[in-house]
């Protein structure tokens, strides 16, 4: 299993914090917010990982991250994305990477309390496909929403004015490398870019995209000021607490 954290993004909705800098090396709590999903593919026993970026930040992700093996990778890799042509096209820059492996996407501004453990050995014993994380929020139409049958996820809308349910579809993607083929047939969504939700829709057409419920708290630290505030308190509550 490899990771692949996404840390690209003009950061708009934090400016001016990232006016001059890129919003997943701002500080939450004690540490760079990239850290804390680096942890989490870490912790989840996660060694081969790849870290995708832009802009005019990127050398410093270098200089923080080095080689990785502070985290205890055996190997952190880099790849630039040149556009903001959205999450599914970063996803596509791993390729070569990934290879004809599985592996765990995280986005590089979701903070969360939970392991993920659990269900990326679940999605290990899936025979191939995807799975996502869901989490119920009060403000589902500030992300994508899964539509729900029982505990069975029949839709998932991007951003939707009228969401058909409280859960979120958070930053964290399980993948097989079909993804890669996914990915080629993907066009521009309204705001231009390729939307991991229609990735995922695609694997849900084929009956291949299964779900788990995300337990504990989860911030989306770059999405508003009061996230990346929300987010430093949970950390430092689970510092305090003497957990990750
Ligand atoms: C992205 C995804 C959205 C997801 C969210 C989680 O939105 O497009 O489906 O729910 O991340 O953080 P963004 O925050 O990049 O607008």
């Amino acid at each position: 299993m490899k990771g692949v954290v996404l840390a690209g993004g003009l950061g708009t909705r934090l400016r001016p914090l990232t006016s001059i800098t890129n919003k997943h090396l701002l500080p939450v709590y004690d540490q760079p917010m990239i850290f804390y999903p680096l942890q989490k593919l870490a912790d989840a026993g996660i060694r081969e990982v790849m870290l995708v970026t832009g802009g005019n930040s990127a050398g410093d992700f270098l200089r923080l991250l080095g080689d990785g093996s502070d985290f205890g990778f055996r190997t952190l890799n880099y790849a630039y994305q040149v556009k903001e042509g959205g999450i599914a096209e970063a996803i596509g820059l791993t390729r070569t990477f990934v290879g004809g492996d599985r592996f765990v996407v995280i986005l590089g501004d979701n903070i969360f309390e939970s392991s993920l453990a659990g269900t990326v050995k679940a999605f290990e014993r899936q025979p191939g496909g995807a799975r996502i994380l869901l989490k119920e929020v009060d403000n589902p139409g500030d992300y994508g929403v899964a539509e729900l049958r029982g505990d069975r996820v029949v839709s998932i809308e991007e951003k939707p004015k009228n969401p058909k349910s409280n859960y979120a579809v958070i930053g964290v993607y399980m993948y097989d490398s079909t993804v890669f083929n996914i990915i080629n047939d993907l066009e521009p969504s309204a705001r231009g870019e390729l939307e991991v939700t229609d990735i995922n829709n695609a694997y849900l057409r084929a009956a291949t995209l299964h779900a788990d419920i995300l337990e504990g708290w989860w911030a989306d630290s770059g999405c508003s000021i009061d996230g990346l505030l929300q987010a430093g308190i949970m950390a430092k509550k689970l510092r305090m607490d003497g957990s990750r």
